[in-house]
């Protein structure tokens, strides 16, 4: 055993449950912190949960001193109801987190973003992500890998009907996500997150941007 030691934000989702499975699971951890809001409905000898504040997350900071920080966070604008509140947990946590594990001097941060990140976009939602990209890659780690992939698809226990609309398109007609729309192709939150543990054992220095198509092949 490696004896790493890692802290999961988002470790409830669709991407960071997958993540969080392959954390406890695989070899290269000796302890997984999970930071949480409610209580999650797992035990394992290897995992800490912290139930926090995450507007008050300096609170924690002895909760930060880890190895490798893994951020899934997000939500949407149903969920959050203004771009005020979606903006808060999309980019104001996530970068909170990653400015308290710089300082501690955690050595990887591994963040999920989104296809189109664009800070410079007219559109909401790629602006937000493209801000918070480029927020993190300011905070200073020996490895920041940032991930974007495109729509996700996977079992959620609510309903969305973008997602599901999309996930059945893939599905009957996926030749039209071939050729150059192949990075349009949909992918599984479970691939997402076996490519955030993979690369995060690859210890590339600097910054390391992950498009769809790349991140399908690592997680593959
Ligand atoms: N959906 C897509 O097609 C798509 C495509 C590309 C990128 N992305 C991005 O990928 C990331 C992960 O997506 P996902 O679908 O895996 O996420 P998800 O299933 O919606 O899970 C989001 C996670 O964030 C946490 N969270 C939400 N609001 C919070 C709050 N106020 N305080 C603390 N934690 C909060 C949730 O915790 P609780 O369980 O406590 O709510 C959950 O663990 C997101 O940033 C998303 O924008 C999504």
């Amino acid at each position: 055993m490696a004896g790493k030691t890692a802290l999961i934000a988002g470790s409830t989702g669709l991407i960071g449950k997958e993540l969080l499975h392959f954390l406890l699971n695989g070899s290269e951890y000796e302890k997984v912190i999970a930071i949480v809001r409610r209580p999650l409905e797992n035990a394992h000898p290897k995992l800490e949960e912290k139930i926090v504040d995450f507007d008050r997350l300096d609170q924690y900071i002895e909760s930060f001193a880890v190895d490798d920080v893994f951020c899934c966070l997000g939500t949407t604008i149903k969920k959050a109801k203004t771009q005020e509140a979606m903006w808060k947990i999309d980019v104001d946590y996530p970068v909170a987190i990653a400015r308290l594990a710089s300082s501690q001097e955690a050595k990887r941060f591994l963040l999920v973003s989104s296809m189109n990140a664009d800070p410079n976009s007219p559109i909401f939602y790629s602006k937000m992500k493209g801000k918070l990209e480029e927020e993190i890659k300011q905070i200073p780690f020996e490895t920041t890998a940032i991930f974007r992939p495109s729509l996700l698809l996977g079992e959620r226990e609510e309903f969305r009907f973008g997602e599901k609309a999309a996930a059945a398109i893939f599905t009957k007609v996926p030749f039209l996500f071939a050729g150059p729309f192949k990075k349009y192709r949909a992918i599984e939150g479970k691939t997402v997150a076996s490519a955030m543990y993979r690369a995060a054992q690859l210890n590339r220095s600097g910054v390391t941007i992950y498009p769809s198509e790349q991140i399908q092949e690592i997680g593959g």
